[in-house]
């Protein structure tokens, strides 16, 4: 008899992630945001990485339409980058993952391990179990035209011919480009590796829904979480150092509650938004209001 238990949201788990998604049954998350270890950069607090285990037991629980977001760069050993993010990507795709590539470009100063220029983004690999179920594209990239125009398709017809024009509405907002800007994560907190928190949000907003069910099987000091929390969704994050759990716990914990319900998040799509509370605003929850 199967002894998988459904996972229960809301907490922060200590152990190796393998191990702890092994106890659960087929299709039981909605999304993954996460970034494992870069190869040894770094010593944390002692850790053990399968990275196969984990992604093949990341393919067993995603839920059909399910993704997983993986955030991921390469330490530049011997003059060379050791291009492990690629073989991971290649890995999840040999699963049956769909692939998107997107990029985390840092807006800080980088001092980069590489010998040429300064290295200053990191992997946002986007897989899909499937089709995403879930699909809230950002919009929050201002247009430089609005109102009604003529336009054509870009590029050429097999052929050779200009593609015709047609009349088409721009809206003064289009959805982001695949390049996210961010500053880098941490302050205070004590975790030598955080992503920023407005990155994990934008994920979530992006391939989930209120109430959906979010992981982070090595959530460090719980980044990914909390935006879970503040964004109306259920978390579950894991890592192995009871150290790390401990910041992540308090981190939850003293999160702000949901900020809007699933209504008013569909409105980020607009420049209604600016409606929200100042708080809202204030977190930082909202670009299109931010960027106003
Ligand atoms: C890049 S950090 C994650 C940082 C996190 N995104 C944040 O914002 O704080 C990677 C984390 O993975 C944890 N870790 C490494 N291998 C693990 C494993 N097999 N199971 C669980 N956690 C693991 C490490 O302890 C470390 O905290």
């Amino acid at each position: 008899m199967s002894k998988l238990c459904k996972p229960i949201s809301n907490q922060i788990i200590c152990g190796e992630c393998a191990e702890i998604m092994a106890d659960w049954p087929n299709d039981c998350i909605d999304l993954t945001v996460t970034s494992p270890p870069y190869d040894n950069l770094r010593d944390y607090e002692g850790y053990d990485f399968n990275f196969e285990t984990i992604a093949n037991q990341l393919w067993r629980i995603t839920k059909p339409g399910g993704v997983i977001v993986w955030i991921v760069a390469d330490q530049t050993i011997d003059g060379t980058e050791t291009l492990s993010s690629f073989r991971q990507a290649l890995f999840f795709r040999e699963l049956g993952f769909n692939v998107e590539t997107m990029i985390y470009e840092k807006a800080q100063a980088c001092f980069g391990s590489n010998h040429y220029y300064l290295q200053s983004f990191e992997y946002m690999f986007v897989f899909s179990k499937g089709k995403p179920k879930s699909l809230n594209l950002l919009r929050d990239r201002r247009n430089k035209r609005s109102g009604t125009e003529w336009v054509s398709k870009s590029g050429l017809h097999p052929n050779g011919t200009k593609p015709k024009r047609h009349l088409a509405k721009m809206q003064k907002y289009g959805k982001r480009k695949n390049i996210w800007r961010y500053g880098v994560g941490g302050g205070k907190i004590d975790h030598p590796a955080i992503f920023p928190e407005a990155l994990a949000r934008d994920h979530i907003l992006s391939w989930s829904n209120c109430g959906d069910l979010v992981l982070d099987p090595m959530c460090g000091s719980g980044t990914t979480c909390k935006m879970a929390k503040q964004t109306g969704r259920g978390y579950i994050g894991i890592d192995v150092s009871e150290k790390y759990c401990i910041t992540a716990r308090r981190r939850v914990l003293e999160a702000q509650p949901p900020l809007f319900t699933q209504e008013q998040e569909q409105s980020n799509n607009s420049p209604k938004v600016k409606q929200l509370s100042l708080h809202s605003k204030q977190l930082g929850l909202f670009t299109v209001a931010n960027r106003d």
